[in-house]
């Protein structure tokens, strides 16, 4: 078999999570003989050690080959950064492929580079939607899904929209979920925060809360409105926040933190993933937890009217409350009354996904 490169994208927090262990899995079968070589990209679009240093140290992802270093900026000033950025390390020297994961603006930057310079596309978590345009994700993953080549799928229901929108059955692939690679290997190594006996935390006692959408923390009064619903509704038990940096721009500006709401830094992953997993409940508007939430069983409750995850609502943990903080009242009073429902593990998220996409990349490109 002949050795392939293959570009391997990350620039923002959720990435992390997802490329290790593709990573691993690539070195895996390299050192039994596979074909498969990779170049690790970092566009730099999340840069502090709190937002992509620590989960290097911590998932064992190798320094990256390059770095971008792209830097905070509107929109169009990061997705034209990366492209000129990733063009010019092209040039230089041209992949088999370029792998993209998830749906943030370094997903979608870079597969425009790459395809627009004849190299073929990978995306992982493709097919995906939550039909809401008003959210930048959801343009990453409509344009990334647009000019791919190979789609890496984590559902059925993914299946389905792509092959709904023309897609040939022979490109889509449906491996899982290697976020949840990651956090099925991690398990064992996970581990409560420095601040967890300060604190007083004790499992199942406290809730885990995390807030970073531009809908929900832009405007200092919505803001506000859901710290006060989350801690009247939690009844004064204690609600840990890891604060992203978007969040904490709102917080400077003035809102009125509750005081069973406790400020924290963004988490490592060891340690924020320990607090999940041994929390009462998570109130989040992300999406990638809701995943992991799904996994270890811990009821979710999603600030959003959509998801592009349906199966972490029919099958598992989450429910959508909507953007409306009066929602929260009546779901905390279901959790307190032990009525959240219990949940099952989506098909595939069996911490074998990354074996399945390098098989794959070899089968088709070291054919
Ligand atoms: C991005 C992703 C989102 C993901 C989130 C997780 C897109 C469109 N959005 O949103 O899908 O859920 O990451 O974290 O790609 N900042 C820092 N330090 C950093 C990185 C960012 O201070 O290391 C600041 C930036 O300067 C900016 C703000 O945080 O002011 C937002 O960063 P940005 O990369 O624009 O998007 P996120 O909101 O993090």
């Amino acid at each position: 078999m002949k050795t392939v490169l293959v570009d391997i994208i990350a620039g923002a927090r959720p990435n992390f999570m997802k490329i290790a262990p593709i990573i691993h899995a690539i070195e895996a079968r390299k050192a039994q003989g596979g074909p498969v070589r990779f170049r690790l990209v970092h566009t730099g679009q999340h840069y502090d050690e709190k937002m992509s240093g620590d989960f290097f140290k911590q998932l064992g992802i190798p320094a990256p080959d390059v770095n971008l270093e792209v830097g905070s900026g509107t929109a169009a000033e990061q997705t034209a950064g990366i492209m000129i950025g990733y063009e010019k390390l092209l040039t230089e020297r041209k992949p088999d492929l370029c792998l993209v994961v998830g749906d943030v603006t370094s997903t979608m930057a870079c597969a425009i580079a790459a395809q627009k310079l004849w190299v073929k596309v990978a995306h992982v978590e493709a097919g995906i939607r939550s039909g809401d345009w008003s959210m930048p994700e959801e343009i990453n993953r409509l344009v990334t899904d647009s000019i791919t080549n190979m789609f890496f799928t984590t559902s059925e229901v993914a299946n389905e929209t792509l092959r709904r929108s023309g897609v040939p059955e022979s490109a889509i692939h449906f491996v899982g979920n290697t976020m949840i690679d990651t956090l099925l290997s991690n398990m064992d190594r996970l581990r409560p925060p420095p601040f967890w006996a300060e604190h007083g935390l004790e499992a199942g006692k406290y809730f885990v809360m995390t807030l970073h959408r531009p809908a929900n923390v832009d405007s200092g009064n919505t803001f506000q409105r859901m710290l006060d619903a989350i801690s009247a509704g939690t009844r004064g038990e204690k609600v840990v926040f890891p604060v992203h940096p978007r969040t904490a721009k709102t917080i400077r500006d003035g809102a009125k933190v509750p005081a069973n709401i406790l400020l924290v830094d963004p988490q490592p992953y060891l340690e924020f993933n320990y607090m999940v997993k041994h929390a009462k409940a998570v109130i989040t508007d992300s999406g990638g937890i809701t995943e992991e939430t799904t996994v270890m069983g811990v009821p979710c409750m999603t600030l959003r009217s959509s998801t592009e995850r349906p199966e972490t609502v029919t099958l598992g943990t989450n429910e959508l409350l909507g953007i409306d903080p009066a929602a929260l009242g009546p779901a905390l009073n279901r959790l307190f009354a032990g009525e959240w429902k219990h949940g099952s593990v989506p098909p595939l998220w069996d911490g074998h996904t990354s074996e399945r996409i390098v098989e794959i990349l070899e089968r088709v490109l070291a054919a």
